[in-house]
């Protein structure tokens, strides 16, 4: 069992049965509105995802992930959700302040 529970969106759980999968097809699959400005390829990063816990649960560093923190603009606590899949275990993360939607209600 693979389980996301994003913090900043009162603790939501997104629980799936299936294999790996990456972290944004997850979150969408649930039906929850996560930002994609580049569509999923790897070249924006409004699809960050904060990790809080169970960064070790995700696969490696893509070559774009590698990119974007070369240039400073992912951290070491930070992944792309179209690029990082989820392998096992769970994952804590939140929404960063500026991919936050404004149709949207986060919590703490
Ligand atoms: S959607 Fe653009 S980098 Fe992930």
């Amino acid at each position: 069992m693979l389980k996301i529970i994003i913090q900043n969106l009162f603790q939501k759980e997104i629980i799936s049965l299936a294999g790996v999968c990456k972290v944004i097809d997850l979150i969408h699959e649930n039906h929850i509105d996560w930002m994609h400005a580049c569509g999923k390829k790897g070249r924006c990063t409004t699809c960050k995802i904060i990790v809080l816990d169970g960064m070790d649960n995700l696969s490696p560093l893509t070559d774009r992930e590698e990119y974007f923190k070369g240039i400073d603009r992912l951290t070491n606590h930070e992944r792309l959700s179209c690029q990082a899949k989820l392998v096992k275990g769970e994952i804590l993360i939140r929404v960063a302040e500026e991919n936050k939607f404004s149709h949207m209600v986060y919590s703490e």
